[in-house]
């Protein structure tokens, strides 16, 4: 069966409140009933349950940017999956270079945290790639087997078929305005999808859906996401605008 490609907009530390209502309105509006594709939205904690209300009855799907491995506690200014789970959740992003590098979570950490919001009944967005020096030193399947392999190994089949989407994101591509060209990205995503498929078969490595991030454009959208190891698009900047988000998933469909 072909995938679904899945568009998710992750708006990182960007908007105010009503900035966010508005793009969150905006999306709604302008996808309409469009179920030909999958649309997730990933607004600022502060923001999600306002967003939850706007996106609710609509395709559009919500997702939070980060979680913390556990319940609840004494972990000041951490949020946990139970209460993005609460505030109107399906998804959380993991293991994005931003906390990878910027902050300094390490494969293990992000593991727990895999493990964690999957047992909240959260579908878990993986990130990996590579820095610039790892590509240049040829280091591309090294870094990200490595980064997938911790971060997944020992995971059920049947959740990694049903809950998981990798998002390739080589790290140079980020903000740069330099995207990975569709050949690049296709060579990465099908070395990828062949961990998957020595890590947990066949059936799960085609049911994964691995999308591309960085520095994804209107522009660029439909040669990337036409790749067939390429199964969506994890966008920062141009998902700020409802118009530049919505010409990328019609690039998608
Ligand atoms: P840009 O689209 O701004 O390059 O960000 C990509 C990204 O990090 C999405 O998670």
């Amino acid at each position: 069966m072909p995938r679904t490609k899945f568009v998710v907009g992750n708006w990182k530390m960007y908007t105010t409140i009503d900035q966010a209502r508005d793009l969150a309105a905006a999306v709604v509006r302008d996808l309409g009933g469009e179920d030909r594709v999958r649309v997730a939205v990933c607004p600022p904690f502060p923001w999600l349950t306002a967003v939850a209300e706007l996106v609710a009855h609509s395709p559009v799907e919500l997702g939070a940017q980060n979680c913390y491995p556990a319940n609840e506690g004494a972990f000041t200014g951490e949020v946990s999956p139970i209460m993005i789970r609460e505030a109107g959740c399906r998804y959380v992003i993991l293991g994005h270079s931003e906390r990878r590098h910027g902050l300094g979570e390490s494969d293990e950490f992000i593991r727990r945290k895999v493990r964690f919001a999957l047992d909240t009944g959260l579908d878990v967005i993986l990130c990996v790639g590579e820095t610039l020096a790892e590509r240049e030193a040829g280091q591309l399947h090294d870094v990200t087997s490595r980064q997938l392999t911790s971060a997944l190994d020992g995971l059920e089949r049947e959740r990694v078929a049903r809950r998981l989407t990798i998002a390739y994101e080589p790290i140079w591509a980020i903000g740069t305005g330099h995207n990975a060209t569709p050949e690049q990205a296709q060579e990465a995503h099908r070395f990828l999808r062949d961990r998957l498929r020595g890590m947990f078969g066949e059936e799960t490595a085609e049911a994964v859906p691995i999308s591309y991030g960085g520095s994804v454009k209107p522009e660029n959208a439909a040669a990337i996401m036409g790749q067939p190891d390429v199964d969506g698009a994890l966008v920062g900047g141009a998902s700020l605008k409802a118009e530049s988000f919505l010409a990328i998933v019609w690039a998608a469909v």
